[in-house]
């Protein structure tokens, strides 16, 4: 299987903080994988370094072959990025927000207008294309931030909280759209919702204090729960590996 991403022994400081404490992640083409934590974990910090925008303290990070850190643009030509929350340019109509993201992409002409269209056509976005971001519900800002991340077809993408604020239907579709998405590459998304990583993801890595205290499979992860708990058992797990304060279920 291929590696699209790589992070070996990432470090972050600000400061006295030692946010992310030697992370190394290998996420291959075809992979789902649910980075998940508790508020303050340094998901978005290591997602930040992973995506260039953060300078690691220590530390390397691939993308998809590509050193971030030496060659930022180039990796950045591999990889679609989501940020936290929604971009917002509240003025701008979703296709000319999709146009401008282009145009910095380096596309032009026709080339940029295909983009375009392929992107909006991806994310179902044909309904809203004409609206003004100010005017659109949180589940198609999130769309066409899912649209931006596309553009270029990257064959990474790295999504912080994708339907962090929608409700059922809305996460529901961004999650559908995700896994058909993750089937060809490889992608990362945070969140700390447990439903989640059983809807979406293929593979669960939690984060800790910037430290990952499991890596598997959703099902590894069930399997951590103790044999008689019927309901919650993703959950129970996360919080046994985050607070340390409940009891070991039976290996
Ligand atoms: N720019 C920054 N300056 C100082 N501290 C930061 C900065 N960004 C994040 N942190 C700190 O790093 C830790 C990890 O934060 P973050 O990566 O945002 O966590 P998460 O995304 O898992 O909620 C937190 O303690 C946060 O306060
Ligand atoms: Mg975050």
């Amino acid at each position: 299987m291929q590696v699209l991403v790589e992070t070996r022994a990432l470090h972050k400081r600000f400061g006295d903080i030692h946010a992310v404490r030697g992370v190394d992640l290998k996420v291959h083409r075809g992979e789902v994988l649910g980075f998940l934590g508790p508020n303050g974990a340094g998901k978005t910090t290591t997602m930040r370094m992973v995506t260039g925008f953060l300078e690691p303290t220590q530390g390397t990070a691939w993308v998809d072959g590509v050193n971030v850190a030496l060659d930022p643009l180039r990796a950045k030509t591999r990889m679609g990025y989501l940020p936290e929350g929604a971009p917002c340019y509240p003025d701008m109509r979703v296709e000319e927000f999709l146009g401008f993201i282009a145009r910095a992409r380096g596309y032009r002409g026709p080339e940029l207008r295909s983009r375009v269209e392929h992107a909006i056509t991806a994310v179902n976005l044909t309904l809203v294309r004409r609206q003004t971001f100010e005017t659109l519900s949180k589940g198609y800002r999130r769309r066409t931030g899912i649209a931006q991340s596309l553009l270029h077809d990257p064959p990474v993408l790295i999504m912080d909280e994708p339907t962090d604020g929608l409700d059922p239907n809305q996460k529901f579709e961004v999650r559908q759209l995700i896994r058909r998405l993750g089937k060809d590459r490889a992608v990362i998304l945070s969140t700390h919702l447990l439903e989640e990583v059983e809807a979406v993801c293929t593979r669960a890595v939690i984060i800790n204090r910037g430290t990952v205290v499991f890596d598997g499979t959703p099902a590894e992860m069930d399997a951590k729960a103790p044999a008689g708990l019927k309901a919650n058992r993703l959950d129970h797990v996360f919080r046994q590996l985050t607070t340390g304060d409940l009891p070991a279920g039976p290996a």
